[in-house]
């Protein structure tokens, strides 16, 4: 099999396939600025309407939980994704900060999930917790990735673990012997590997790798978008096109070759 491409693009693809997953520094900062920036005026906006005040010098978005209860977290959470998922620019802005790789790792013709979820972590919340999955065995398909974009810094227990493509294999192996994931992960939490992602850095990670999040234990808030892409063209599995992904890259060749009528016989 022929291998034809530069040397960035045999690199970045060689790290997603030994590792899992991807980390790059996010070149377009403005676009990633004003993705901040609509949250927070968001996020302001659900305070206001709630005449509760925030301090508005203290970093807000690390700081959320000093003026929040994790009864009304998802509230505020759906506020504000409702209202970003509402503004095309949003979504555009978010395509963008990982086109570069994106292109390089899925294709230059690409699906993307209609809808970009946003996760917030309190600390010591155990409300919104994600246990060690991997989508393909709920109906994605493992031709997906997923671009994860942190609004702060995340690390340790504030961000997600993967397991190594290694021990994930040996684990998924095994996987009909457990009969509860909190099982899985007791087995295999020695050896996760927790992502350290910083404000400013993307991750594009593969679905068909065990991952998760545990009870954030560090002292400040989780915020972070995923969103999943795929090759336009590859196989589609339980989220279909037109439902829950759409077509955002069709190139000229492919609206042709679509649209093409064979010459009626007669
Ligand atoms: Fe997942």
């Amino acid at each position: 099999m022929e291998n034809y491409f530069t040397t960035e693009e045999i690199n970045t693809q060689k790290s997603l396939i030994k590792k899992g997953y991807f980390i790059f520094d996010i070149k377009e900062k403005k676009l990633l600025n004003e993705i901040r920036d609509k949250t927070l005026f968001h996020v302001k906006d659900w305070f206001k309407k709630r005449k509760i005040k925030l301090k508005i010098n203290t970093n807000i978005l690390n700081n959320i939980h000093k003026f929040i209860s994790i009864e009304n977290l998802n509230s505020l959470r759906l506020h504000v994704y409702n209202k970003l998922n509402l503004d095309r620019k949003f979504h555009e802005n978010y395509f963008f900060i990982g086109k570069q790789y994106i292109d390089i790792l899925c294709g230059n013709e690409v699906s993307m999930q209609k809808k970009v979820n946003l996760s917030i972590q309190l600390p010591k919340d155990d409300s919104s917790l994600l246990p060690v999955h991997s989508d393909v065995w709920q109906g994605d398909s493992p031709y997906e990735l997923v671009l994860w974009i942190p609004l702060v810094n995340c690390a340790k227990t504030k961000s997600m673990y993967i397991l190594p493509k290694k021990i994930n294999k040996k684990f998924q192996d095994k996987l009909f012997k457990y009969n509860s994931t909190s099982k899985i992960f007791d087995e295999v939490k020695g050896k996760v590997k927790w992502l350290d992602i910083k404000y400013g850095q993307g991750l594009i990670f593969t679905q068909n790798i065990m991952h998760g999040n545990v009870v954030n234990l560090e002292k400040t808030t989780r915020w972070s978008f995923n969103c999943r892409f795929k090759s336009l063209l590859s196989p589609y599995s339980g989220k279909t096109i037109g439902d829950f992904f759409s077509p955002i890259t069709i190139r000229a060749a492919t609206r042709l070759g679509m649209n093409y009528e064979e010459p009626k016989k007669k």
